[in-house]
């Protein structure tokens, strides 16, 4: 495997931020033939776009209760630990790519509202002779701006997956500070340097092109921006590992089957997971792309990972 630009350039923000001008992308990221993976089997590129595409259409109805069944629930606790690692604070511009159906961004509001709530209830507490009519005031004054200035966009290529979440959104009421953009990761449609945090959970397997959306990922970060990857990996333990792969490949596709009568896609997603690089190998990709202070954590045994970098 060719040595990784950052070696070159150590760490050395301005150096890199150097070669990432000069040089014509071609040179510092690998090349891509037409040839690429879509699960287990070899397709052209395009085919694998249109086929990733065609998965999520047709999963997207079912694509929560899916998740809930698929990993009893866990999904919930690992996207927790996304937004609580992430801890964004009041006024935090979040671009959650490969987004689907909102998980991350409810997450996300969810916990500016908690810590607004916590805010308030610390100046209160910090008070002395509060009446009734004060403590009442101080809630409707905060009310009116309740998330603060923050905001989430989820941008995910599959209309299907976004109409599902806008839908999901409406009927929680939860719809303050949430847009809804569809766009391809490789292809962001946004200016340079807006956001705080970029985020992909369970998408950036599915991207052709893994590079091209991880340079994306850097262009559209502020300096001092926050990248955080939320990603199925390779299991640390060989004993979770066996069960792990015997779960995978003979319940999976079957409760896919059972749930959302859609056996391929369900085969897909399994077959999808395995093809994915190891921790350290995708580490370094992320460190390639420009990223700095990279570093991930396992959950679950590494049945998914967590890989977090900054735009320094
Ligand atoms: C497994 S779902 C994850 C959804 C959500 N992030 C979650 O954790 O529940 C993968 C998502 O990636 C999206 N996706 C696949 N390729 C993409 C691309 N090139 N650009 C943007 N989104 C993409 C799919 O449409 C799908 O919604």
């Amino acid at each position: 495997m060719a040595a990784p630009i950052r070696t070159v350039t150590g760490c050395c923000p301005a150096a890199w931020r150097f070669v990432r001008a000069v040089c014509p992308r071609s040179h510092y990221t690998q090349s891509h033939g037409k040839e690429t993976h879509f699960g287990f089997q070899t397709v052209s590129e395009e085919e694998k776009g249109e086929r990733v595409y065609r998965v999520f259409e047709s999963v997207s109805q079912n694509y929560d209760v899916m998740n809930d069944s698929m990993s009893l629930g866990i999904h919930r606790l690992w996207k927790d630990w996304l937004v609580r690692l992430m801890h964004p604070t009041p006024g935090t511009q979040l671009l959650d790519v490969a987004g689907g159906t909102g998980d991350i961004a409810f997450r996300f509001v969810n916990y500016i509202h908690a810590q607004r709530e916590k805010r308030i209830r610390n100046e209160l507490n910090l008070q002395q002779n509060l009446s009734w009519s004060d403590i009442s005031r101080s809630y409707s004054q905060e009310q009116k701006g309740s998330l603060m200035g923050s905001q989430a966009v989820v941008c995910d290529i599959n209309k299907e997956m976004l109409k599902v979440g806008k839908q999901r959104s409406l009927s929680l009421g939860n719809t303050e500070g949430l847009s809804w953009v569809a766009g391809d990761a490789e292809e962001l449609p946004f200016a340079d340097e807006k956001f705080d945090v970029y985020t992909i959970a369970f998408g950036i397997r599915n991207v052709t092109h893994i590079d091209k959306a991880l340079e994306e990922a850097y262009r559209v970060l502020k300096p001092g921006g926050r990248f955080l990857c939320l990603e199925f990996s390779q299991v640390t333990n060989p004993l979770v590992a066996r069960l792990y792969d015997l779960y995978s490949f003979q319940v999976i596709p079957v409760l896919g089957e059972v749930i959302a009568g859609d056996w391929k896609s369900y085969q897909y997603l399994v077959e999808s997971i395995r093809r994915f690089p190891p921790q350290e190998e995708f580490k370094e990709m992320i460190e390639d792309a420009g990223f700095f202070k990279v570093n991930y954590h396992n959950l679950t045994s590494g049945v998914v990972a967590v890989h977090s970098g900054f735009k320094l």
